[in-house]
């Protein structure tokens, strides 16, 4: 039997795009090249090293000195649930900070955990208010696990997270962090904050492909996990038995064949994070988040968060009275190569949502999208000054250095 190989047309082309939504973002030519390098055992002793260098590079990012740090293989809601399974057991009270979709998500995840889950639902678009924690916990006995997310990327908001620990500790609970979208691109502080569990995502600021979520663990929740009455209901999600092939205790024990080229993606990704500054990363999405506001705001696309409380890696802005979502965003792909996000859950059709983060925050991309809205929106029945939205964005790079 012949077996004829695909003609070259009939190959699937990725083509060249700007990715300006909420991930995945732009991947840098180094970290491909990372990818692309030879294939090796997931028990070789030199990958054991790489490994033992991710786990290092993650404390970094994620400003801890004694965390478990490891990346699991799985996107962030991966992490999520390693999280929720790994420090819920069934009957455990978990209260939950809600002001978003992904908050949302988690209450799903823990749900079927089979705790006693508690959300307490506020607005979206602004930050969570710390007094309903403070509430809420004064009415439990024992309330195992507080959850919040750092960066809700479905509304743009940054949640401090300071408060909610503090609070969260003083009633002897662990406290779980989403920093799927601002590890990379906002001051991550596992241990300021005195974090118990912390996850995050590859695509986002950290400027990898999707597919794994890099966590942190402190020495409280390990104490927990250990003191479970049964083994998490996850096999693979289990983070002991990974933790165990990372190396947390010493010893590697095989648990399921590393994805090898996402770890060497990832250490790569963390190389040039770190290799640019912390700060000086997190400065460079806070100006071209600030040129990008400007521009849209001068072409009459308001941001629904306030400035004060508004994310640097994505920006949501309402779309304006008789524009149709799809079509421009359709446009501004089919014509100009650029991908922007839509809205979710209750804000799906009434905003949009465009991500500046790790490799894609940049005064180019940024000015890009300008002049693309600016000769797409009209074509749709919202007129603009050609020009102006360009014009403010870049005043604001200029003023900013
Ligand atoms: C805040 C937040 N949490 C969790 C997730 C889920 O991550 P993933 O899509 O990588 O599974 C996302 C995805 O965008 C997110 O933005």
């Amino acid at each position: 039997m012949t077996q004829s190989a695909l003609p070259e047309s009939a190959m699937p082309a990725v083509p060249p795009r700007i990715l300006l939504g909420p991930g995945p973002s732009n991947v840098s030519p180094r970290v491909l090249q990372a990818m692309m390098q030879p294939m090796i055992g997931y028990m070789d002793p030199d990958f054991m090293l790489i490994m033992d260098e991710v786990a290092e590079l993650l404390k970094r990012v994620y400003q801890s000195g004694d965390a478990k740090t490891m990346a699991l293989s799985g996107t962030g809601s991966a992490g999520m649930e390693a999280g929720l399974t790994n420090l819920l057991e069934p009957g455990d009270t978990v209260v939950m900070c809600i002001y978003g979709f992904f908050c949302e998500r988690m209450v799903d995840m823990a749900t079927r955990v089979g705790a006693n889950v508690v959300p307490l639902r506020a607005d979206w678009g602004r930050p969570f208010p710390e007094e309903l924690l403070e509430a809420e916990l004064k009415r439990h006995s024992k309330v195992k696990l507080v959850t919040a997310i750092h960066a809700e990327t479905s509304t743009g908001v940054r949640q401090p997270i300071g408060e909610l620990a503090r609070i969260a500790k003083a009633h002897d609970a662990l406290l779980m962090v989403d920093a799927v979208t601002s590890l990379g691109g906002n001051e991550v502080s596992f241990d300021d904050w005195g974090a118990d569990y912390a996850y995050s995502a590859t695509q986002k600021c950290l400027g990898c492909p999707p597919g794994m979520s890099p966590v942190a663990v402190s020495e409280q929740a390990i104490d927990a996990m250990r003191q479970r009455k049964q083994p998490p209901m996850s096999w693979y999600l289990d983070l002991s038995l990974l933790g165990n092939y990372w190396g947390w205790e010493g010893q590697r024990v095989y648990h399921h064949t590393a994805p090898v080229s996402m770890i060497l993606a990832l250490r790569e990704g963390l190389r040039q994070a770190l290799g640019e500054g912390l700060p000086e990363r997190y400065a460079r999405h806070a100006r071209n988040a600030h040129a990008l506001s400007a521009g849209l705001e001068a072409l009459g696309l308001g941001c629904i968060v306030p400035a004060e409380h508004r994310l640097a890696q994505i920006t949501v802005v309402s779309i304006p009275d008789g524009v149709e979502d799809m079509q421009v965003r359709q446009r501004l792909l089919r014509g100009y190569g650029i991908e922007i996000g839509g809205g979710l859950g209750e804000f799906a059709g009434k905003v949009w949502r465009v991500g500046l983060m790790g490799e894609s925050s940049k005064a180019e991309y940024v000015l890009a999208l300008l002049s693309a809205l600016e000769r797409s929106l009209p074509e749709f029945g919202y007129e603009v000054a050609a020009g102006a939205g360009v014009a403010a964005a870049s005043d604001a790079l200029k003023s900013e250095g």
